[in-house]
């Protein structure tokens, strides 16, 4: 980190310093209602926006970063990049000295853009792209993780010095949003079988990963999880394999109390099942914790019907844009009005749209909402986490045109 307070490295960082950060208070208001007011006084001003637009509140990245220091001060956070890869997100962490977890070449190489040594970077895709891979090997990203025998062949091939960390399956997913142990981690019978073919093959197996589940609501997962690790570093010892060094504990977390309880256990667990081996370096991928309430949505009303009593809505982005979080991570949308509700004012039951033609892209039924013009804006919190990351340009309605303002907030 350079000199100076955390939040002012923050602003001198490349991808930050050029560009125009909007301070505000949130002393007196509740921190969303802050934004809000932010939000208000934007598109009140003259030249102020006219279509959806995200507000990412860097000091509020300070904070959790802050915390995550603070609860679990023996992990490095290397930030998922495929939770929200925005240019001063990416920017901000780097200036906090975070590492990344980048799963594809693209990932690679907007963190080195931003003059992150490949080191700070650990290839947490189990399954790469051959030509991504050879990339990696070009530019010195060294490790990268691994569930399956093909992998360690592809890894000799295309990038032999590459380290492996091997990813195990957690054995609970927690009730997570997204449940990844669907699709990645071995099976504890699998372990050792993937231990052998990189001992065969000549490959360092450097430690182990895992990952709970996105958005894992229940914090003792991560007990089992590392409780497992140990048993596949002790399973490598046993094979004769030289000693492990990293943990990665992955994601899942939540900004909130489910975070500081997802610390208490991992701190206990570290001390339990790796007290012994202090030497092990500990790190993990967090990407919700990082991006979901850093980000605030305002969507402006552009089409209004009326059906006797209901209330129809069209707005300017939708599940095609930032808001496919509804459909692929389980987002619930509780859109306020930016005007406010005024105290005892009349509410209908209303359905808001997105802009594109198909009927899939309706963003809320039968919500209650005061009567609304067009032209009105409609503001959504925490709007970060997998959002604009992986929305399409269908219709011609291109997610990346939702520009996205820099504020902090003190
Ligand atoms: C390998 C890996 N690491 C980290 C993450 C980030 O997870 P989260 O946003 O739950 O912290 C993901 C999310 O899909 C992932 O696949």
């Amino acid at each position: 980190m350079v000199g100076g307070s955390p939040m002012q490295a923050v602003l001198m960082a490349p991808g930050v310093k050029d560009r125009k950060v909007m301070a505000f208070r949130r002393d007196a208001l509740k921190d969303k209602d802050a934004v809000a007011a932010l939000i208000r006084d934007m598109v009140a001003a003259a030249g102020g926006p006219r279509s959806a637009f995200h507000v990412l509140d860097l000091a509020r990245v300070v904070d959790l970063h802050r915390g995550w220091r603070r609860s679990l001060p023996a992990v490095r956070p290397f930030y998922a990049v495929k939770c929200n890869p925005d240019g001063a997100m990416l920017a901000a962490l780097a200036a906090l000295g975070a590492g990344f977890d980048c799963a594809s070449r693209a990932e690679i190489e907007a963190v080195l853009r931003l003059g992150v040594q490949p080191g700070s970077i650990v290839y947490a895709n189990p399954c790469k792209p051959d030509a991504h891979l050879e990339y990696a090997a070009e530019i010195g990203v060294n490790l990268t993780t691994y569930d399956a025998e093909e992998e360690v062949a592809k890894v000799k091939r295309c990038h032999p010095r590459c380290e492996l960390l091997l990813r195990i399956k957690a054995p609970d997913s927690g009730d997570a949003k997204v449940d990844l142990g669907l699709k990645y981690g071995a099976n504890p019978e699998e372990v050792l079988p993937l231990l052998r073919a990189a001992q065969r093959e000549g490959v360092t197996v450097a430690g182990v990963s895992f990952h709970v589940g996105s958005g894992a609501s229940r914090a003792d997962v991560y007990r089992g999880a590392i409780e497992a690790a140990r048993a596949a570093f002790d399973a490598a010892a046993a094979l004769g394999m030289p000693p492990m060094r990293i943990l990665d504990i992955g994601g899942g977390f939540m900004a909130g109390p489910t975070f500081d309880e997802a610390a208490a256990v991992i701190n206990r667990a570290l001390e339990r099942y790796f007290g012994d081996l202090p030497c092990v370096e500990v790190i993990g991928e967090p990407g919700r914790y990082f991006a979901e309430t850093a980000f605030t949505l305002a969507a402006r009303v552009i089409g209004k019907r009326v059906r006797g009593e209901l209330r129809e809505y069209w707005i300017d982005d939708g599940l095609y844009g930032s808001l496919n979080c509804i459909l692929m991570d389980h987002y619930v949308p509780r859109p306020r009005p930016l005007a406010g509700a005024r105290h005892g004012e009349e509410t209908h039951a209303s359905t808001v749209f997105g802009p594109t033609c198909d009927s899939l892209d309706t963003v809320v039924t039968g919500y209650q909402l005061p009567e609304m013009s067009v032209g009105d804006w409609l503001v959504f919190d925490d709007m970060g986490a997998y959002t604009t990351a992986a929305g399409s340009n269908f219709n011609g309605f291109a997610t990346s045109d939702i520009k996205i303002y820099l504020a902090y907030s003190s």
